[in-house]
């Protein structure tokens, strides 16, 4: 919502007839009577807000969403699934060949998105520091960044790790970065930087103003990347740094292999544009977008925009149709990234109440609407996508409530239970499980970043089955190895 070109703009203040004739145009009026009542600096800083700002495609946006399109049709898409034939099987084994090769060529980028307001959690910071470690009680933020510097360790180079913020939570992320010395990451490979913000409307699609001054504006959604790639020179980085593909997954799941060799080489060699991970959907009513073909192309819809009797729907074999279930974990080749244009994705809307100054100035709760960009809607602009299924329990364990399913409790469970199995298949002995239910174990992605590493690593390991495990290694801020 930001104006593209503005070919007949002066470089001076705009007069008051046309600019006042404008607003009038857009519906947007209320805005003179609330200029009038502002001191010069305040005024001036909202008339450039209002200035940057396309008005006509923020009325577009609202009606667009308002007009209830012709309900669109879902079909399954093909996908690279856990039970292969042979031939998949050979294929996969060449992938994951591909797929190292390019980490060791330090081809690869790490991509999170840490922005959003972590409202369903009642978490005042940033959701990256969420602790969640079953043992080690350590954060998003640095459960993810183990993985990064084992993934560094075990393919050698310098792969750029880049964190997207939002306004609201940028700082407090920078903060958290600095004080644990970026996990003990190269600081010049790490890059935080904070997504775009579009304004909120009313339901009549009326700009709404803040009482700290300006618009109220919300984060863009994670649809926002591709403009906060471009806007914060990081397609810039990555392409000084000769990153062919974005390893991107979202903050909040910490189960999450952050570069899996196999996936980013299924995704090359198939020169796809854009790929995508899903597990096999639990049932109907499980709150994932799904993985589809629509109109030809794949898709994905969101949970809440499909027909309950259709996500109910069944297969000849008894299984979900529609069961392709989005983890959020996309391999992105670069020049696709710098393809993509803010514009090229349509908005989403979300109705909520939303704090804004009401007509007598006072700050009210007006019912209004929020617009986001999601990422996934780039898929359909692919040319090629792979889709692979992955084990849920491996790879999928978000965190999304404070409590109950998909929360810190059960994000630590899963993270315990991995750690379990791993243990097991090595022959260690587990300690007995504590009051949360499970064992207290944990493998930090410095130790091992997958079952076979895990394997390697263990032999001769000794276990004090009496006590929490967490193995970990060069974690410089904690300073230990291992604590058994
Ligand atoms: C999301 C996906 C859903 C998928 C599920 C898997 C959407 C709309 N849906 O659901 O298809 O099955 O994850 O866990 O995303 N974020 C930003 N900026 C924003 C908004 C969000 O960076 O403006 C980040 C959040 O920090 C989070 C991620 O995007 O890491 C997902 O956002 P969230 O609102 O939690 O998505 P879900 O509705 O849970």
């Amino acid at each position: 919502m930001t104006r593209r070109s503005s070919p007949s703009r002066s470089p001076r203040r705009p007069r008051a007839k046309p600019f006042a004739e404008r607003l009038e145009a857009a519906g947007q009026g209320h805005l003179l009577a609330h200029l009038e009542t502002l001191g010069p600096p305040a005024r001036k800083a909202l008339l450039a807000e209002i200035e940057a700002l396309d008005l006509g495609e923020i009325r577009d946006a609202l009606s667009r969403m308002q007009e209830g399109a012709k309900p669109p049709t879902f079909e399954p898409p093909e996908v690279f699934p856990l039970r292969r034939t042979a031939e998949q099987e050979a294929l996969a084994r060449a992938a994951r060949e591909a797929g190292e090769a390019l980490l060791r060529a330090g081809k690869v980028a790490f991509l999170t998105v840490a922005g959003g307001q972590a409202t369903r959690l009642r978490w005042e910071g940033p959701k990256g520091c969420l602790p969640v470690g079953p043992v080690s009680g350590r954060t998003l933020f640095e459960i993810h960044a183990g993985k990064i510097a084992g993934t560094r360790r075990r393919y050698g180079g310098s792969l750029p790790w880049y964190v997207m913020t939002s306004p609201a939570n940028h700082e407090a992320t920078v903060r958290a970065f600095e004080e644990k010395s970026c996990f003990g990451l190269p600081k010049e490979d790490v890059r935080i930087f904070p997504q775009g913000t579009v304004p909120a409307v009313d339901l009549e699609g009326r700009l709404l103003l803040a009482a700290s001054g300006g618009l109220v504006r919300s984060p863009d959604g994670h649809g926002g990347l591709f403009g906060a790639l471009r806007s914060q020179s990081i397609l810039e980085d990555a392409r000084r740094r000769g990153v062919e593909h974005l390893s991107y997954f979202q903050v909040d799941n910490p189960l999450i292999p952050v570069a899996d060799p196999l996936f980013l080489g299924l995704h090359a060699l198939r020169r796809a544009d854009m790929s995508a991970k899903f597990v096999a959907k639990r049932d109907p009513a499980e709150k994932v977008g799904l993985l589809v073909l629509t109109g030809g192309r794949v898709g994905c819809v969101e949970y809440s925009d499909l027909p309950p009797a259709v996500a109910a729907e069944r297969d000849g074999e008894g299984r979900l149709r529609l069961r392709f279930g989005n983890i959020a974990c996309h391999a992105i080749s670069f020049p696709f990234a710098a393809s993509i244009s803010p514009d090229d994705l349509p908005f989403h809307r979300a109705e909520k109440a939303i704090r804004a100054l009401g007509p007598d100035g006072r700050e009210v709760l007006v019912h209004g609407v929020k617009f986001e960009r999601f990422i996934f809607d780039a898929l359909p602009r692919a040319r090629e996508v792979v889709l692979l299924e992955v084990e849920r329990e491996e790879e999928f364990s978000p965190v999304k409530n404070a409590s109950g399913e998909n929360s810190p409790a059960t994000a630590a469970a899963a993270m315990a239970a991995q750690a379990a199995r791993w243990f097991a298949k090595a022959g260690l002995p587990l300690p007995p499980p504590g009051p949360a239910g499970f064992p207290p174990v944990e493998v930090s992605g410095r130790f091992a970043l997958d079952e076979a590493e895990f394997l390697e690593r263990a032999a001769g390991l000794e276990i004090d089955p009496r006590k929490p495990v967490f193995l970990d290694e060069e974690a410089p801020w904690s300073g230990s190895r291992s604590r058994s």
